[in-house]
């Protein structure tokens, strides 16, 4: 049997507000609709790749409230297996999404609640689970030091390492040399680089200088450009894999995380598991929501299958 995935991160109740502009400060104004969902980035990933057909363990910390049940019930009906700390004295997080009514684009606010306190202990605490990995994966929603704690245990043990840094975060090398596969957007591998990325040709040269710190490749999410693979001697575009007009794209990053994850656990080759990536995705951005949004493993082969 193919081995699990494990993911580190945090789950939020995602606050979907659609709306014609930001307000000004002191301002109010009307907003078109509201959606309460399943979010987070790690819980998004997790939702992704259980979907996708990954035996997926979630290792995160949720309060005890009626946001933490929203957790639970959206894992059940993924299937993935959680692996919770609850911490009575915090809250489950939220995040404040505002979504531009013309463009679709967002801003989000991000507040992790009890999932801020993830520790390293807590990860110490489930090292024989990542050690049984064949992918860990972690993200820069809870402290940096439990990432780096998660990705040592797996490094140490030869299981694949993938980060996805996002939000974005100034990052050690230490911490990056942890990582097999790190995963930005065009924004976070600005950031992370200080290098311009609005071109491929751009990208090429961020990629170099994360591979140059240590990461054993980069794979650069380009939107609606689909994404960038490069490694020390493979350096491959992947266009975007579409399924259908576009609804909303917030999420779509943690679907090719999550789809990414699945397809390398399967001992894929890395640009197919790119290309698996960019069809889960694919198909997320044609629905609303983050963790809702996410395709089933039957969705993703029928689109790989037609192209
Ligand atoms: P988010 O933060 O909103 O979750 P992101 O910025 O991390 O997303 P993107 O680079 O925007 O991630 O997108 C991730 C992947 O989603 C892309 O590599 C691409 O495969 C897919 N994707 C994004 N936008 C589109 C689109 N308009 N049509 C089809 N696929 C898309
Ligand atoms: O990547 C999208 C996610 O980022 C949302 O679900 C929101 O919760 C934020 O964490």
């Amino acid at each position: 049997m193919t081995k699990p995935i494990v993911i580190l991160g945090i789950f939020v109740a995602d606050t979907a507000y659609r709306a014609e502009r930001m307000p000004k400060m002191g301002e109010t104004i009307l907003g078109r609709s509201f959606v309460l969902g399943p979010g987070g980035k790690g819980s998004n990933q997790s939702v992704a790749a259980a979907m996708a057909g990954g035996r997926t363990h979630f290792i995160t910390r949720l309060g005890k409230d009626d946001f933490a049940a929203i957790a639970r019930s959206t894992w059940e009906k993924a299937g993935v297996r959680p692996e919770v700390s609850e911490d009575g004295e915090s809250y489950t997080g939220a995040a404040f999404i505002f979504l531009e009514e013309a463009t679709g684009n967002n801003a989000i606010i991000v507040s992790p609640g009890a999932a801020a306190r993830i520790s390293a202990q807590d990860l110490e605490e489930r090292a024989d689970l990542i050690r049984g990995a064949s992918v860990f994966v972690t993200q820069l929603e809870q402290p940096i030091e439990a990432a780096r704690a998660g990705l040592k245990i797996a490094r140490a043990a030869g299981v694949t390492t993938i980060l996805n840094p996002a939000p974005a975060a100034a990052l050690d090398d230490a911490l990056l040399a942890l990582c097999d596969y790190l995963t930005p957007n065009e924004s976070e591998a600005e950031g992370l680089t200080g290098l311009p990325v609005t071109t491929l040709a751009e990208a090429e040269a961020a990629a170099d200088a994360l591979l140059a710190r240590g990461v054993g490749a980069v794979i650069i999410t380009l939107g609606s450009n689909g994404a960038l693979y490069r490694d020390k001697t493979r350096s491959v575009h992947v266009p975007v894999i579409s399924a259908g007009p576009v609804v909303e794209t917030t999420g779509a990053g943690d679907a090719f995380n999550g789809g990414f994850a699945v397809a390398l656990s399967e001992g894929r080759d890395v640009v197919e598991a790119v290309r698996f990536g960019c069809a889960t995705a694919g198909i997320s951005v044609t629905r609303p929501g983050t963790a809702p949004s996410m395709p089933s493993r039957a969705e993703i082969d029928a689109l790989l299958a037609r192209q």
